[in-house]
């Protein structure tokens, strides 16, 4: 059984930042995981880094499917024994109406599904194996619209983007960065360290070509929390270099 290198795992990585951030995290010798829920878009994913001399596989994982969540829990216990690093990054996010006022509750009920219940659900499944590795590493990835703080404030600066601030994907992000600190205080007396991480608006299908953030910039702050050593932050919220709101 594989024990000595590094092992992550990015979830929703066929694409965008998840994609970004296995290429940095295998550049930095870590053996990649990229969940995907589609194996297709897994593989090809996997094969693009590997071209690039990244060790990287495709795990087929739809986070929002007990079974796939089974199933790659046995596949990475069986195979390397342990998780180094576990990056929850698969989000689902849709350009409908999300007005607090208007936003359907089927909706609602779908962002906190995938944004929320599922890397909750993830974590606990990989907490065994976060367990036998020396420095396990949880990053969650969120995002500064799910921030109280900076909601509330922007309500009174900027009243019309105040406005435009989607309930669905902001309340999951928000509830995403609960976990992140009750979870860390769980664990803090074991080497597991858990943060959650906002990118910043970055270049992908989801940010748009017009986002300032470069993937390979956004997808740093990431990375920097998959790899701190062992006087790194636990139960933080950072973008890169600072600490964000919460
Ligand atoms: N981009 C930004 O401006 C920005 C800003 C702040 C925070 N973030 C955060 O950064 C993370 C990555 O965002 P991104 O911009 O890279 O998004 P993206 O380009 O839209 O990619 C989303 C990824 O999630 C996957 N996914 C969706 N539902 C899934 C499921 N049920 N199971 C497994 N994978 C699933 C998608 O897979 P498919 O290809 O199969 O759809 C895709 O690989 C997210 O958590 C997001 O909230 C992004």
């Amino acid at each position: 059984m594989e024990t000595t290198r590094k092992i992550a795992l990015i979830t929703g990585a066929n694409r965008g930042l998840g994609l970004e951030i296995a290429r940095q995290l295998g550049q930095r010798h870590y053996m990649v995981l990229l969940g995907a829920r589609n194996a297709e878009a897994g593989r090809a994913a996997a094969a693009q880094l590997i071209a690039e001399g990244i060790e990287a596989e495709c795990l087929v994982l739809d986070v929002t499917q007990a079974d796939d969540v089974a199933q790659a829990v046995a596949t990475v216990g069986s195979t390397y024994g342990k998780l180094d690093v576990l990056v929850n990054n698969a989000v689902f996010f849709s350009r409908d109406n999300q007005a607090a006022s208007q936003i359907p509750t089927a909706l609602l009920q779908q962002y906190l599904t995938t944004n929320f219940v599922a890397p909750v659900a993830v974590t606990q499944a990989f907490l065994p194996l976060l367990h036998q590795s020396a420095a396990g590493r949880i990053v969650n990835m969120s995002t500064s619209i799910g921030s109280l703080t900076t909601m509330g404030e922007t309500i009174h600066t900027t009243p019309r983007m105040a406005a435009a601030v989607p309930l669905g994907y902001s309340s999951s992000k928000a509830a995403l960065n609960m976990f992140t600190t009750l979870l860390a205080k769980e664990l803090r007396t074991t080497p597991i360290k858990v943060n959650s991480a906002d990118p910043g608006r970055t270049q992908t299908d989801m940010g748009g070509p017009e986002a300032p953030n470069t993937v390979e910039y956004g997808a740093k702050v990431a990375v920097w929390l998959a790899c701190l050593d062992e006087d790194g932050p636990t139960g933080g919220f950072f973008s890169y270099q600072h600490v964000s709101s919460w």
